[in-house]
Order: structure tokens, then sequence, then C-alpha cells
């Protein structure tokens, strides 16, 4: 008979080797190697996967998909690009806390509303605690069911039927436990095994699968990183416990736009879409104040008018303050040394703090020179133009570049009736260097 082959196993990512080794190649972890059986190639598996005997000529293939059906949240199916596909495997991403759970049963409870089953797997909540959730959510439709179990196997009997629920929402992939590997629930090798079990089994048939990871901000340890590529569409729901607003961004999509986003608003009875967020970020702003200048970001693909505030006061420190929130400190760092190299302007006694209205975390590069705005502002002690709106990248030798949207950000500007618009050169208009804008918005060069 011959030899029974045995390969080892991290018992920390699940990775396998050959052969035995101090440190895991996979993670990298000490002594977590173990010696296990070679597991024996399951019989028919990869033709299982396939859902086929063998390869198959593609020319001629039935090349049916069943179509998208909207979801009943017009803004999601936006983000989407299409609705939910039947088939479809969908990761959403998040801090513990900022709304998944409301989120996914609001979902639900549309989807079951236009009478289509929808099922709320939970490994996190009793049928009780779903109750009382769904309850608080005003969702009563009979066609929303929900199962609480922490086996990825309850979840597979789901799925893959040919009469399966339009959705199939699973809460979280953390909590599932998988049969197919070892290790407590969360840890790397279980995460892979749930997710891949359910991934199979989601396209075998007509329903939406969204399975919910966990991120924490220490890292991703057992997190959605690793499920990345497993499914179809990665969804990142984003905000600050401590505002009300949430952002919902596609990072990953198979099947439709990448660079989408939504925002929506936390209340008493659950998330909603915010219809025009275009002037959500601004607040009630005082166009009077020093400090305080509009910038039109592009997020995703939409412009927002978003308040950028800049305080710089007289610093008693050796060493002044610098402190942001919504804006990179180190973007921050970097205007300011721009402001004092380029401009002379002494900042070095001065603490400065900035931020965006709501915390909103910017990544546009356009950001800069309302940032710029803003500073200046304050350090001058005198407000913008009221109605003055600002975008462009400022690069390190003080000129004013030109940022990705000119024609969507001045659409948005116009429309929302900002004037002046100061904006990077392009087809003979805007401004060039920070001489200028000093110039032009506070009469100094
Ligand atoms: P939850 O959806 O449980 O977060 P996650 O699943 O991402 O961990 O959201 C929890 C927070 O949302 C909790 O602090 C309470 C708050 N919340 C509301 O403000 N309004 C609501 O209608 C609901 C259901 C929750
Ligand atoms: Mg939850």
């Amino acid at each position: 008979m011959a030899k029974a082959r045995s390969v080892h196993v991290c018992s920390a990512c699940g990775a396998v080797s050959p052969r035995w080794r101090g440190q895991c190649e996979g993670c990298g972890a000490w002594n977590t190697l173990e010696q296990r059986e070679a597991p024996r190639a399951a019989p028919g598996r990869s033709a299982r996967i396939l859902g086929e005997t063998g390869p198959v000529p593609l020319a001629g293939y039935s090349q049916e998909q069943l179509p998208p059906s909207p979801s009943g949240i017009p803004e999601l199916d936006r983000v989407l690009g299409q609705g939910l596909l039947p088939g479809a495997a969908v990761l959403l991403g998040g801090e513990p806390g900022i709304g998944k759970s409301t989120l996914l049963l609001q979902l639900a409870g549309q989807v079951a509303a236009s009478g289509r089953r929808a099922v709320y797997v939970s490994g996190e909540e009793s049928l009780g605690q779903l109750a009382a959730r769904a309850a608080r959510l005003g969702l009563s439709s009979p066609d929303l069911l929900a199962l609480s179990t922490t086996s990825a196997a309850g979840a597979v009997d789901i799925l893959g039927v040919g009469d399966a629920p339009a959705l199939v929402v699973v809460d979280s992939v953390q909590t599932m436990a998988s049969s197919l590997a070892d290790g407590v629930p969360g840890s790397p090798a279980q995460v892979r095994a749930v997710a891949s079990e359910l991934v199979e089994a989601v396209k075998k048939g007509p329903a939406t699968l969204i399975l919910v990871g966990h991120v924490t901000k220490e890292g991703l340890i057992a997190g959605p990183k690793i499920l990345e590529h497993m499914v179809d569409t990665v969804l990142y729901l984003e905000g600050d416990r401590q505002h009300f607003y949430r952002i919902l961004r596609v990072f990953k999509n198979r099947f439709g736009p990448t660079d989408e986003l939504m925002v929506l608003e936390m209340q008493g009875d659950g998330l909603s879409p915010v219809p025009d967020p275009s002037t959500y970020f601004l607040g009630e702003r005082d166009e009077s104040a020093s400090g305080s200048a509009v910038v039109l970001a592009l997020e995703g693909k939409r412009p927002f008018a978003v308040e950028v505030q800049a305080l710089a006061s007289r610093s008693y420190l050796a060493v002044p303050r610098r402190t942001a929130l919504g804006v990179d400190l180190n973007r921050l760092n970097l205007m300011l040394a721009v402001l004092e190299k380029r401009l002379g302007l002494a900042l070095g006694q001065s603490d400065i703090y900035a931020k965006t209205g709501g915390g909103l975390k910017l990544t546009d590069p356009g950001l800069d020179l309302g940032l710029v705005a803003a500073v200046l502002s304050s350090f001058y002690d005198r407000p913008p133009p009221p109605r003055a709106v600002f975008w462009g990248e400022v690069d390190l030798s003080g000129r004013i570049r030109p940022v990705a949207g000119l024609d969507a950000r001045l659409k948005q500007a116009r429309r929302l009736g900002y004037e002046p618009i100061f904006h990077p050169p392009a087809e003979g208009r805007g401004i060039a260097t920070l001489k200028d804008f000093q110039k032009a918005l506070f009469g100094q060069a």
C-alpha cells in the first residue's frame, strides 16, 4: 500500500507546506506548523466547482445569466451598478458598530417588501435580538426570514438550491464556523474556509450573497482583506461613530463601477440615503468667519462641497501643534511647509488645526487649495469671499496643478451658485501659482 503522504499545516493561517519549517511562509508565525495527513483529492471536487463534468467548448455555450434585480434601494443599485445579481457574492466590510447589520437588515427588509424572500443569517445575534431590530426598523414583511446560527453549513443549505431566496445575508464571516478547516471561528483559516464554502454555494443558485466582515482599526488579521479576491464585489461602510453620516464605497466590482459611493445618515430608525449629498458636508457654515473655505472635492464620481476649516493660533509650545481631522496630517504639514517657503508665511509660532465638515476623510488631491485658503484666511483673520469655492493640487514649488474632473466640478460649482471659483489653470483660466492665489484672495504678494 502506498505510504500516506503528510503535509504541514499552519494552525494560524492554514498555509500548507510540504516540509516542516520553524516559521510559516504564509503568515510569518513561528512554531505553528503541524503535521497532517495530506488530504486526498475529493473525487469530483474540481468538477463540482465548475458545475460540469469536464472542459467544454466556450463557443456556443449558453450565455444565459439571470438579470440583476432592483434591491429596493435605488441609490444602492446605482452604487452596485446593476442591483442584486443572482449568483454573485458581495462582501461588506467595516468597523464594528458602524451600521453593517442595520443596513443589511434594512436591505433584506426591502427585498422582502417587494415580494421576494430574503434570509438574514446571523452568528452574532439571537432571533429575539434580530426581531427587535427589525421592529425598530419598521420591517414587517412575512418574506423576511432569519436564522441564528454559527454554522456555515446552515447558510450553505439555503444557498445553491433552485428555490433559494433572492438575498442571503451572512453576518458575519468571523462568527461562522466551517467543518472544512481547523481553528477557532475568526481565525484566517476559518474565515477563508467559511467564505469559500459560501461563495461556492451561491454560484449554483439564484440568490445574491452578502457577507459581512469586520475590519478593526489595528489591522486586518482575519478580516476582509484575505477575502477580497474570493468575492465579486467588495463594499466598505465608513464613517465616524461620533457623526451621523456613513459612506458606502465600492472597492472592487466585477460587474459594475468601482468608484461609486453613497452617503447615508444613521437615524433612530436605521440608515437612510442622503438624497443630495453635494452640500451635506457644509453644515451650518458661517460665511463671515475667517479660517473657513469650501472645497469642491471629487470623491468617487461625484463632486461634493465640503467645508474645510483651519485655525492658526499663537503657540506657547516649543514645538507648535499640528492637528488634523478628516485631512491627512502629512498633507497639512506639506501645505504649511510650502506656505512658509513660497509665501514667506511665518507659521513657526502658530499652532495649526485643520478639519473637514463632519470629519469627512478626503482623499482628493484637489483639497490642497481649499486647505491653503483656510490656513491663509485664519492667519490673516479675514474670511474669503462669502460664496468662493476652491479646488486644485498644490505642489512643492508653489504651483497649482490640475486635478481630475474639471467639468464635473465646474458644473457643480455653478449649480450650487458659487462665485468666484478658484481652480487650477485650464483653457486660459484659473490660477497658476500660490503667489497669484494669495494676491487674488487677500491682496498680498
Ligand atoms: P450595527 O448595525 O449593529 O453595526 P455593525 O453591524 O456594523 O457592528 O449598528 C450599531 C449602531 O447603530 C449602534 O450603536 C446603534 C446604532 N443604531 C441607530 O442609531 N439606529 C438604528 O436604527 C439602529 C438599528 C442602530
Ligand atoms: Mg453587526
